[in-house]
């Protein structure tokens, strides 16, 4: 009998393995190897899901699991939209569902339930021990051991009641007995921090370390103001979410939950946090005070699993991932706009997924490139911290960088086809910006469309007609593959 609640990890793990997509691995070490072994498999060709188990200093049963979402077919399933995706499809698939999701949130509100597997063991006080589950030290230069990377931070609007799920980094303080939540201000979880510090001079919070990685990819990613991370996840799965509800707190805890704590932030308890590798592909800034979670109580299932997510140069953990989605939403505020031709969007893993995009339209007009360009480059979904956005035309995929580099190569003339656009929003993250300078950038805009006037002469490209070669490879296959 299946007795897994909604959202369980177990259930992703099961069926990322009936895909042939998971790799077990015994005996690596939580300092230092463990993250090794992760951030060599997401530069693998075919990077894997990597289920890290008999951990040295940690007895056999208690669990890592990283790459979660990191191919086409993980982040299909993840995302509810089918198992047998390719990056397009998934894409294309997306399409349209990101606003059809939020409409539909309040249909499926929550379902509060008393029992669930992590309730097996619970405990308070001083019995709280973070560090007797093997957190990793993901990276040498990290300033601790980060428990949070995967994690669903469950917070509340003291206003309106309304829960926020996000994903923000926390790194294990006080010998494993709390930890230090880094969520930038700004975000929604860290509004709810503060509204409630200002009313009752403490903020309650609860935290998910192991899960489904819907509610990592949906905690990782702007979700509208106002509307729950557990509500929408209800919407993705057409299901209500299980949910228990803390005592201390009142706060939410999703049931199918491995590992999760409750407690209290207060302005008077910080820790120094940091550093930690960024999605950039860099360490941001120096060790810093932070909000440390003063924990009241943890609850595990029987051998748990901590659900891993370190960024860090690109590829990594959740740049698959943070591409596709953003790749989908750009898309789909370009259409909403009425802009026409628009053809396909791809935010570069290599970017981190905002720093790179390419996108590809039919030309129709004169401007309409440049027009693309630059909407690309300050649409909601886009505006923060891009850099450099490639136009190109609709015979160049905009994945595959050997074709968008060739169209910049040959299509481009940099002294007309490069605008700056200067003061964009940029981020404290940026590795070029100065210390204690505001966060401004500047962004290109690169149009790599054959001029609009010169489509009917520009050179031919020297290539077979793609009919023919798929003839051709068909009859050569035993040597072409
Ligand atoms: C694995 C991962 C780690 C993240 N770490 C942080 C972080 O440490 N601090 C932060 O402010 N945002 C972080 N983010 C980005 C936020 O999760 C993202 O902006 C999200 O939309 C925040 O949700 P909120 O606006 O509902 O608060 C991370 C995202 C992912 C996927």
């Amino acid at each position: 009998m299946h007795n897994e609640p909604l959202l369980s990890l177990r259930d992703h793990i099961t069926a990322v393995a009936d895909m042939g997509e998971l790799r077990r691995v015994d005996g690596t070490h939580w300092d230092l190897e463990l993250g090794a072994v992760a951030e060599l498999s997401y530069q693998l060709p075919r990077p894997p899901a990597v289920l890290f188990d008999d951990i040295v200093g940690y007895r056999k049963g208690l669990r890592v699991l990283t790459g979660s979402t990191g191919s086409a077919r993980r982040l299909g399933r993840t995302l509810r939209l089918g198992h047998d995706l390719d990056d397009a499809g998934v894409v294309e698939a997306l399409r349209g569902r990101p606003s059809r999701w939020a409409a539909a949130a309040s249909d499926f509100p929550v379902e509060i339930v008393d029992d669930a597997p992590l309730l097996a063991n619970e405990l308070t006080g001083d019995d709280i021990d973070l560090l007797a589950f093997p957190v990793p030290r993901w990276h040498a230069a990290d300033g601790g051991r980060f428990i949070g990377t995967g994690c669903f931070v469950v917070t509340s609007n003291p206003d309106t009641g309304v829960h926020n799920g996000g994903c923000y980094r926390m790194e294990v303080q006080d010998e494993g007995r709390s930890a230090t939540i880094a969520a930038v201000p700004g975000k929604h979880g860290a509004q709810n921090i503060e509204r409630w510090i200002a009313r009752e001079g403490r903020a309650p919070v609860t935290v998910s370390f192991g899960h489904d990685p819907l509610l990592l990819v949906l905690g990782g990613t702007e979700v509208p103001a106002g509307i729950s991370e557990l509500d929408y996840a209800g919407a993705v799965l057409g299901a209500r979410v299980p949910v228990v509800r803390a005592p201390d707190t009142g706060l939410l805890i999703p049931a199918g939950s491995e590992i999760a704590v409750e407690g209290w932030l207060t302005p008077d308890n910080l820790r120094e946090e940091g550093p930690f590798g960024e999605w950039t592909g860099y360490y941001s800034g120096r060790r810093r005070p932070c909000l440390n979670l003063d924990i009241t109580r943890l609850w595990h299932r029987d051998d748990p699993i901590l659900l891993g997510a370190p960024p860090g140069r690109p590829p990594h953990d959740y740049s698959y991932m943070r591409t596709v989605m953003k790749s989908a939403m750009i898309e789909d505020e370009l259409v909403t706009l009425g802009v026409p031709g628009v053809r396909s969007v791809w935010a570069h893993e290599s970017g981190g997924g905002r720093l790179f995009i390419a996108v590809s339209l039919e030309q129709r007009y004169h401007g309409h490139a440049r027009q693309v360009a630059a909407l690309t480059a300050q649409c909601p979904a886009a505006a923060y911290m891009n850099r450099y956005v490639v136009a190109v035309d609709d015979d160049i995929d905009p994945s595959d960088l050997e074709q968008v580099i060739w169209a910049m190569s040959t299509r481009s003339d940099p002294q007309r086809d490069i605008e700056v656009l200067r003061y964009g929003w940029g981020s404290k993250l940026d590795p070029l910006l100065p210390e204690g300078e505001p966060a401004y950038n500047s962004r290109a805009i690169i149009d790599a469309c054959r001029p609009f006037e010169r489509r009917g002469d520009f050179p031919a490209v020297a290539r077979s007609d793609p009919e023919y070669l798929a003839g051709v490879r068909e009859k050569w296959r035993h040597l072409l593959g």
